[in-house]
């Protein structure tokens, strides 16, 4: 049995929520945002796929409630601006450092025993943020972001047929690297 929270319901925390829950990764999948609704229709939406795509993990929708979260053995951090063309990450710093701090003393009030993974960017500088907002022990808080950076990396090598053709994927895959 093991409970994920997954802070953020945008693009990354959406798509993150759905493959833990079709992969029957945790027992419970809690999906929570500060917008009003967001997080209850996205569940909803992964609930009634359930038949389809043959899972059973239990799915919670939540906006800003963090008593739902409670007990959580995992949370990821998604929640924060993305970046916009031509920004680097480090400029999304401002908004997303007090978004994670807002976020961090939630976390930790209910869940003061779960490992946090951070996903939101400038991801190195928000984990270190994490860990010093949080005062957990530095071996229960990871950044995510090599093991993706990784799979862009690696994937038109292990896929395009030619070297042309794998160039032109590294090319996108690059252009195309958040
Ligand atoms: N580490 C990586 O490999 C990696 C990869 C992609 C994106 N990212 C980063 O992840 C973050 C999310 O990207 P996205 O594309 O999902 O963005 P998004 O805009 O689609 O979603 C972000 C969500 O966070 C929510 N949010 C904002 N403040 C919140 C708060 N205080 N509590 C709860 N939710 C809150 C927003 O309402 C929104 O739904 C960005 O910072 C992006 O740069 C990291």
């Amino acid at each position: 049995m093991s409970k994920v929270t997954v802070v953020g319901a945008g693009a990354v925390g959406a798509t993150c929520a759905n493959v833990m829950a079709c992969r029957e990764v945790a027992s419970e999948v809690v999906l929570i945002d500060i917008k009003e609704g967001l997080s209850e229709g996205k569940m909803l939406d992964m609930y009634q796929c359930s038949t389809l795509m043959d899972f059973d993990t239990k799915l919670v929708g939540v906006t800003n409630d963090y008593k739902q979260t409670a007990n959580s053995d995992v949370v990821v951090i998604t929640s924060g601006i993305p970046r916009k063309p031509g920004m680097t990450r480090e400029e999304l710093i401002g908004t997303n450092a007090n978004i994670m701090k807002g976020v961090i003393e939630n976390v930790v009030k209910y869940s003061p025993r779960a490992i946090i993974i951070v996903v939101a960017n400038p991801m190195d500088t928000l984990t270190y943020l994490a860990l010093k907002a949080s005062g957990l022990p530095k071996n229960r808080i990871i950044g995510m972001g090599g093991a993706r950076d990784e799979s862009s990396a690696t994937w038109p090598r292990l896929r395009a047929p030619t070297s042309t053709t794998s160039t032109a994927w590294s090319s996108a895959a690059t252009a195309t690297r958040r």
